[in-house]
């Protein structure tokens, strides 16, 4: 990056240049560059609409909106001189107009202030990012759709306290990340409204004294209304803080799914085998096959974690209006935004290629004695008080513990020495299968409740 002594747009009031580590110190255009195309996008709606209020003339107008088009030429062909001077990706922008086209250059400026421009440029961005993240989580979803389908009938314990507690189908278990995800989803839109707000026309801090129209460039540039105050317009980011917010939130599901995709991947799990492509090896232990995706996904996760409190702090407490804290919010948002953007991505890479062993999972569920719960109910239904069941189970469970073998392995002799109310037909509810097909009503694990789920979710996705 060029660091020349371009005259600073504000100049004229300073008797001396900038010391050159301050200089380097308030620059933001080391990062805020990648706003470019919406600063454009901002300014090239604001000449059209000082035209229409008559601040610009036809020829003017004409003459900044394609320096602009040819500005963002340069800057795509990697041609732009950016200048530290220069501060900004604003003033960068602007005084590079000035220089193709002269004199017209100097008065985009008219009616509107950095401080508006840059919330302007922010909310432009982040309704796009909000736009690609939205559907790069659609995207995950639907190899998750695919994969819940073709395991609807896949026997695996659930857990509470990481302990099997009750058998559940493996599809029923990724429509649970579903769930997660389309929350996700439907937060961010909902972030979008209020984030879809033009700030354009509170100029520094107070509105301006031109005859501007704000509906209109709200209309040019896509935004649903116009912020109603104009001090409110240019000092808050609760938009961004908003989206870090639903980012976390995000992050912390696909972490939650991480931790399970490394517990499974585990030896002593072996539920799933990650593909080599998605692992790494140990530089000493020859044997060591490293879920490093989604260990990286769950640390990942604390980054953006770290960014919403970071953006709360920033903004607590600041007075009215505009302040160069706010310079802040930049870096920690791209961030967010890389981040989960990449852990979207890699999950949803990984998720088609899980080898799933459903013999160890319907191993583990039978192990864990996780019909306990279908033979209680079942003493109920033959009239035995639940409490009195479940003593009776419990004491059954122990004895079989100590014996090795599932409940399903005990003669109705062993089992009727637990409670008198036990009969043949008990064997149908000690199945695995038996146990999940019977929870079948809204919300249940049984394999018809998950290919139900995952018909109203491809309709809800599309
Ligand atoms: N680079 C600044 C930012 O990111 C732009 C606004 C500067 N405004 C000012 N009054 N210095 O917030």
């Amino acid at each position: 990056m060029k660091d020349d002594t371009a005259d600073k747009p504000w100049g004229g009031r300073f008797g001396e240049p900038t010391d050159a580590f301050v200089e380097a110190f308030t620059a933001s255009v080391p990062f805020d560059r990648r706003l470019y195309a919406c600063d454009i996008e901002g300014s090239v709606a604001h000449a059209r609409m000082l035209e229409r209020a008559g601040i610009l003339d036809a020829r003017e107008c004409r003459a900044i909106v394609e320096g602009l088009e040819a500005i963002r030429a340069e800057i795509e062909r990697g041609d732009f001189a950016w200048s530290l001077a220069l501060e900004d990706v604003h003033m960068n922008i602007e005084a590079r107009l000035t220089a193709r086209i002269g004199d017209a250059g100097k008065k985009l400026h008219t009616g509107r202030s950095r401080n508006d421009q840059v919330a302007t440029d922010l909310r432009l961005y982040l309704r796009g990012e909000i736009d690609s993240v939205r559907a790069a989580i659609a995207g995950l979803q639907s190899a998750l759709l695919d994969t819940a389908e073709r395991e609807a009938d896949t026997i695996m314990p659930g857990f509470t306290h990481l302990q099997a507690a009750q058998p559940v189908t493996f599809g029923h278990h990724l429509m649970a990340w579903f769930e997660m995800l389309d929350r996700d989803r439907e937060r961010l839109l909902d972030c979008r409204r209020r984030v879809n707000v033009l700030p354009l026309g509170a100029a520094a801090l107070a509105g301006t004294s031109y005859p501007i129209d704000r509906a209109y460039t709200a209309e040019l540039l896509g935004f649903e209304g116009v912020c109603t105050n104009s001090l409110d317009a240019v000092s808050d980011r609760d938009f961004v803080i908003e989206f870090l917010g639903c980012a976390a939130l995000l992050m912390t599901h696909l972490s939650r799914i991480a931790e399970e995709l490394i517990l499974w991947s585990s030896a002593q799990f072996a539920f799933v085998d990650l593909p080599d492509r998605y692992c790494t090896g140990s530089s000493i232990m020859p044997q060591k096959k490293n879920p490093d995706v989604p260990e990286l996904v769950r640390g990942k996760s604390a980054r953006v974690i770290g960014h919403l409190v970071a953006l709360l702090t920033l903004m607590k407490a600041q007075p009215l209006a505009y302040n160069k804290d706010n310079q802040e919010d930049k870096e920690p948002l791209f961030d967010a935004v890389d981040t989960v953007a990449g852990a979207l991505r890699a999950f949803t890479g990984l998720l088609p290629t899980l080898r799933v062993d459903r013999e160890r999972m319907r191993q583990a569920a039978r192990l864990g004695y996780t019909t306990a719960t279908d033979l209680a109910d079942y003493l109920v239904r033959r009239g035995v008080a639940f409490r009195d069941a479940h003593e009776a189970v419990g004491r059954a469970v122990r004895f079989a513990l100590e014996q090795g073998r599932d409940l399903s392995e005990l003669s109705l002799e062993e089992l009727r020495g637990f409670s008198a109310a036990i009969e043949e037909d008990v064997y149908a509810v000690l199945t695995l299968e038996g146990s999940v097909a019977a929870r079948n009503h809204l919300g249940g694990t049984a394999p018809e409740q998950v290919r139900a789920a995952v018909r109203r979710a491809r309709e809800r996705l599309s």
